[in-house]
């Protein structure tokens, strides 16, 4: 299938689907060999063809949708976030949830991709905040509507490219070499709790005073549907909480009841 044949059939696509071009542009060939993928299943000539079968049968645009899901990540992506979170956010937190005499930090990662993020945040709780809150847990939500994604979560299975963002005593703390893989020991995958589940159709019945929503939401989504989520963000926070976006992502909406926080891109804090 030629690159522009593509472009143009998920030009036309994306929007009926509320996700917008520009977000798939870099990352658009992962797309184009899933659609060449489905072409052959259907045994159709072309994109267009295809157009036509999707002009006419509803059921087959979940397909698209799927096709539309970018599952790249990687542990300690986007390392001044993590940096950030560590030296102020956590610890803020932290605080704030004793003095509400609260037994555990309570977050949430939307699109938590094979664990990479989830984990992350789980190691830099263990190794780096645990011993200066000691009476504190952290619980950490980590939804993905992608099964296979989730199944490699649970695996806990890792090659090196995947974990060469992370410092190096974290790698040798929470892993164990076998082979050419890297295998995250069970004491951090105690925090997190996978579950499968679509962020378009709402969220777990809680507020978090985390939340991770990045590379997902406000990169492919059109711009209300982008307004939705953040609302639904927002009910989701609980008072003082935090929610955090990928390093290149910003909100949609500059009135919102969440602000910066000072001196970081992409984090942002609810008022107390
Ligand atoms: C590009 S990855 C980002 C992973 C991680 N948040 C990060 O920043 O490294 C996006 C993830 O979101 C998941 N995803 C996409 N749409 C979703 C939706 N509507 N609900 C839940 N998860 C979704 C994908 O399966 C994928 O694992």
């Amino acid at each position: 299938m030629k690159d522009s044949e593509c472009v143009a059939f998920l030009q036309w696509a994306l929007p009926r689907l509320r996700m917008r071009w520009p977000g798939f542009r870099k990352v658009r060939r992962q797309v184009c060999r899933r659609l060449g993928r489905r072409l052959k299943q259907l045994n159709l000539p072309d994109l267009d063809a295809y157009r036509r079968v999707l002009e006419r049968d509803g059921a087959e645009w979940s397909v698209v949708d799927s096709a539309c899901v970018i599952t790249i990540s990687r542990f300690y992506r986007d390392r001044q976030i993590w940096d950030t979170l560590k030296e102020s956010v956590l610890p803020l937190l932290a605080a704030q949830s004793i003095e509400r005499s609260e037994r555990a930090l309570r977050c949430l990662s939307v699109g938590c991709a094979s664990g990479e993020e989830p984990y992350t945040l789980s190691m830099l709780w263990r190794l780096e905040l645990a011993p200066r809150f000691p009476k504190l847990r952290l619980r950490i939500d980590a939804l993905d509507m992608d099964s296979h994604m989730l199944e490699r979560a649970r695996r806990g299975t890792y090659s090196y490219g995947s974990l060469k963002g992370l410092p190096e005593e974290w790698r040798e703390a929470a892993f164990k070499k076998i082979g050419a893989k890297f295998v995250l020991n069970d004491t951090f995958r105690e925090d997190v709790y996978l579950q499968s589940s679509d962020v378009r159709d709402g969220l777990p019945n809680y507020r978090y005073d985390l939340i991770l929503c990045r590379n997902l939401a406000f990169t492919y989504y059109d711009l209300p549907l982008q307004k939705e989520t953040l609302a639904l963000l927002i009910k989701h926070t609980a008072p003082g909480g935090v929610l955090v976006l990928g390093a290149h992502e910003s909100l949609p909406e500059d009135d919102t009841p969440f602000v910066s926080w000072a001196g970081a891109k992409a984090i942002y804090r609810l008022a107390l």
